[in-house]
């Protein structure tokens, strides 16, 4: 018999840091064969239906023989279009659809090709922590390292990163930040947090990227400032949207990168080499869910607002603390020390896969910073989220047996 032929992945792949979901995957998995209903609120993978109208363009553009043929890399024409005139009139940026616009395979593709054609050995990005664990992979896998700085949203937060960039050399290239943030929900109140993060940047030669997946799932009167309405934005960073979370398309892989034409340039020649874009009826009918949906990010953000508030009722009959959030599909809590019974957030969620039969993301698969917390994704309606908190409840606080009421003896006694 022939020797085993040893494959040897790349170091680009060892490099990876372990990816702690795949124990929690597994015994989802392992449950749900068994015949559990396990309630998942572990990924922010949005459940409601994308819009009846787009789903119909995707059907008649698919039928078009046209429309088969390989696409192009950085998006059709019109795509790009539609594109720049919405952040034109949602947030008052002009965009140049030719060079400042281009098409994605979701913004994770867009944002890990754009670490690999902006990074390399030897280079530097600042991640806050927590963060979307992308935040961290792609700089890895681009070859480059990453430092972490305790996530926050004000000055005292662009002073720790100052701080960092200032004591390093060669100085970080790349700056990344995400608000609304996954996992923790944080926003900022205004775009005077980009105007300053704008400014440290430029005297330092920093580029910065601002994932603005959640841009548009705000509730409460709430609204994310774009990274690209702050003045000078455009000279050192750009921006990534998404329609996943916007248009309920997660499945359908569609995002756009705006901003700096040299950093979209270098994005464009990387998937120049790896992709033909998208599907056309895929481009076509994310055409017209941005030009014909204008309210739907609205009503959904409502549904989810909905949702929001049923699980904060939960955490509050826990007993656990959060921030209520005003964007994003997530709560983030800080799991009571007597639950969480000094185990870590990976075993908690384990337990509570086992125990109350619902799925969260440990707040540790986010960054050391995400240690006791757990993120809960708001992707179940109403009667279901009730009911996972209430499954909580049963596993953590169960009741205790009332007492046996005594019989009265014979004798009255
Ligand atoms: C912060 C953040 N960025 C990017 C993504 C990925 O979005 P897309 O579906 O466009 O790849 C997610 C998805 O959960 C996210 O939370």
């Amino acid at each position: 018999m022939s020797e085993k032929f040893k494959i040897e992945p790349s170091s680009r792949i060892s490099r990876l840091p372990p990816y702690l979901f795949a124990r929690i995957n597994k015994m989802k998995y392992d449950k749900r064969v068994a015949g559990v209903d396990i309630i998942d609120l572990g990924m922010g993978n949005p459940t409601d239906p994308t819009p009846k109208i787009v789903v119909d363009k995707l059907a008649e553009a698919a039928l078009d023989p046209r429309n088969h043929r390989y696409s192009v890399h950085n998006g059709i024409a019109g795509l790009r279009k539609e594109a720049a005139k919405k952040y034109k009139k949602k947030y008052g940026v002009d965009l140049d659809p030719e060079t400042e616009v281009i098409a994605t395979i979701g913004s994770k593709e867009g944002f890990s090709h754009m670490c690999l054609a902006l990074l390399g050995p030897g280079d530097t990005a600042i991640v806050p922590d927590p963060a979307f664990p992308a935040h961290v992979y792609a700089v890895a896998m681009a070859g480059a390292s990453v430092i972490r700085v305790p996530l926050g949203n004000d000055q005292a937060f662009l002073d720790r990163i100052e701080h960092m960039i200032d004591g390093l050399y060669p100085t970080p290239k790349l700056l990344i930040l995400n608000f609304p943030h996954n996992p923790t929900s944080m926003t900022i109140d205004d775009g005077k947090f980009w105007e300053r993060a704008i400014d440290m940047c430029r005297k330092r030669g920093v580029m910065i990227i601002s994932d603005f997946a959640y841009g548009e799932v705000c509730f409460d009167g709430y609204k994310a400032p774009s990274f690209l309405s702050a003045p000078g934005a455009k000279d050192l960073g750009v921006e990534f949207t998404t329609m996943s979370k916007t248009y309920n398309m997660a499945g359908w892989r569609v995002g756009f990168c705006c901003g700096n034409a040299d950093m979209i340039k270098a994005l464009g020649t990387i998937k120049g080499y790896y992709d033909y874009g998208h599907f056309a009826p895929i481009q076509i009918a994310s055409v017209i869910a941005m030009r014909s949906c204008g309210d739907f990010a609205e009503e959904q953000a409502k549904i989810y607002a909905k949702r929001r508030d049923e699980v904060c009722k939960g955490l509050d009959r826990l007993g656990w603390t959060y921030d209520k959030p005003r964007a994003s599909m997530f709560v983030w809590a800080k799991i009571k020390e007597e639950h969480l019974k000094g185990q870590s957030t990976l075993h908690f969620c384990l337990r509570m896969l086992d125990e109350a039969e619902i799925a969260l993301a440990p707040g540790r698969a986010f960054g050391e910073n995400g240690e006791a917390f757990v993120r809960i994704a708001l992707v179940e309606n109403e009667q279901r989220l009730r009911q996972a908190m209430r499954n909580l409840e049963r596993a953590l606080m169960p009741r205790k047996p009332k007492p046996k009421r005594e019989k009265a003896s014979v004798n009255g006694r």
